[in-house]
């Protein structure tokens, strides 16, 4: 799509734009909306991260947004701050993007990040505003927050809408200047009518411009996690079926992804999903329906979570019955982002089987072309190679977690002299069987009957 840029017109002040966090989704969103041609400040909480943004360095992996970001804090047109007075003082339009974390020991939101950020703004507004709320939030925050709003500062007008953010990381930039679809919620007309001159740009390319309540905005975006959570715990069930009974997941998933009702996207059979958002969102709106009293009506997504969480164990069974013990044996584990293109660790599936296997006596050896500075960050105690072949030197058993392009394109050869033993879990299911197994490898795969099991019975190659 074309990015159309926001060109100033005579006399007509264009909109400034604040960014309330800047983590991965305000800092993206903070540099796209630059990109646009608009006037943006991005405001952190966090000292650290405003400095190192405001010199163009951008604290996470996210293909495409530094450029964007050195680009636009060089030329003035995004900045900076931790500033609420600077920020309520400077906007028209202020975007809500903090964290809405899972609280501890408990499936619930953590809503302090988003009523602190959203009510300290709120306080120090000077003129008339929108509130854009982007941030994952229980159904019933906005109208919530949107009264407290009208408390603490009853001098201006602010109106506050949802806006929720549906971009993918590792697409974050993509995503954001054309997105799939835009959903706002709430807000007068006149409101509505300003974030329609924000995403010019990608109205003029047709993207649909979903107008509704503030509740249905925030579903929508809960409900579109809950169904990708649904759809890969979905497949990987029938991947506990066919490791029993025989059969590859791989063909089951493409035949029944050729019905059009269906598709074959997010019915990849593995390790399951991680990350900042499912896991948690899922958990979140179960606790919320709970809490209107709606006890049942989300239970099936408990089912979601175990089947998912189920996938990791299975991994770290699979590799006990390799090594027959994990005492003192060598263990690579290829990738340890939550998924590929991204060094997002948050609920990282691979990370979480490294520290179980690494708990269980094993001798860890972890590579991440992105992702190993916040794996040792979270889990120090593992041992972080310099590079691939570091990893895989000496090891009695190869696991691939996150499918980065250099693990899937890795053939045999490259391993064989480097390893200990020819063993490997495919926990992604995407290298090619036949060829590893012909190469003279214990291969193993999440939704295949183990090899071990085969040659028990007889009947394995
Ligand atoms: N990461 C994604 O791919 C993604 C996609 C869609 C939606 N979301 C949603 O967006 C929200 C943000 O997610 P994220 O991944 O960017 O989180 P994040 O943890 O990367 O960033 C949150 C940022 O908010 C800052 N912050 C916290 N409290 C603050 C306050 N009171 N004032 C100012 N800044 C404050 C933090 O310092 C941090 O930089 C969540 O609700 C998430 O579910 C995320």
């Amino acid at each position: 799509m074309e990015i159309v840029a926001v060109i100033p017109q005579e006399g007509i002040m264009p909109l400034r734009i604040t960014v309330i966090g800047t983590g991965y989704l305000g800092a993206t969103h903070a540099a796209c909306m630059a990109e646009l041609g608009f006037e943006v400040l991005g405001l952190d909480a966090d000292p650290k991260k405003v400095e190192q943004l405001s010199a163009g360095i951008l604290p996470f992996h996210e293909p495409g947004l530094p450029e964007l970001l050195r680009e636009h804090t060089s030329s003035g047109r995004l900045r900076f701050t931790t500033s609420y007075e600077e920020a309520g003082a400077w906007g028209d339009v202020h975007f809500i993007a903090v964290g809405t974390p899972q609280k501890a020991g408990d499936h619930a939101a953590d809503m302090t990040y988003v009523d602190n950020a959203t009510l300290s703004l709120a306080r120090c507004i000077t003129k008339d505003a929108l509130i854009v709320g982007k941030s994952t939030v229980p159904v019933g925050t906005a109208r919530r927050l949107r009264e407290l709003v009208a408390q603490v500062n009853p001098d201006v007008s602010i109106d506050l809408l949802w806006n929720p953010e549906f971009l993918r990381e590792g697409f974050a930039v993509k995503d954001t200047l054309t997105p799939d679809r835009l959903v706002v919620g709430g807000g007068t007309p006149e409101a509505v009518a300003v974030l329609r001159e924000v995403y010019a740009s990608a109205l003029a390319s047709d993207t649909p411009f979903i107008v509704t309540d503030l509740e249905t905005a925030e579903l929508v975006k809960v409900a579109a996690n809950a169904f990708l959570a649904t759809k890969i715990s979905f497949i990987n069930a029938f991947a506990e079926v066919t490791e029993h009974v025989g059969g590859d997941i791989r063909t089951l998933a493409d035949a029944i992804g050729l019905d059009k009702r269906i598709g074959r996207r997010f019915l990849n059979a593995g390790v399951g999903f991680g990350g900042g958002c499912l896991p948690k969102d899922i958990r979140a709106l179960q606790a919320r329906v709970s809490e209107l009293g709606l006890d049942r009506t989300m239970r099936f997504l408990s089912e979601v979570d175990e089947i998912n969480l189920r996938r990791r164990e299975r991994v770290v069974h699979l590799a006990t019955e390799i090594l027959h013990e994990l005492d003192g044996r060598k263990i690579t584990v290829l990738g340890v982002a939550f998924k590929p293109n991204s060094d997002d660790v948050r609920d990282s599936p691979a990370l979480d089987v490294a520290a179980q296997l690494f708990n269980a006596g094993a001798d860890v050896s972890i590579y991440d072309p992105e992702a190993m500075n916040n794996a040792r960050l979270r889990f120090p105690r593992l041992n972080y190679a310099e590079s691939l072949d570091e990893a895989l030197d000496g090891s009695h058993l190869t696991i691939l977690l996150t499918e980065w392009q250099e693990f899937v394109q890795l053939k045999p050869s490259h391993l064989e002299h480097l390893v200990e033993s020819k063993a490997l879990i495919d926990g992604r299911n995407v290298l090619d069987h036949d060829e590893w197994i012909e190469s003279g490898w214990h291969f193993e795969s999440l939704g295949r009957r183990s090899e071990l099991v085969l040659t028990e019975a007889g009947s394995g190659s």
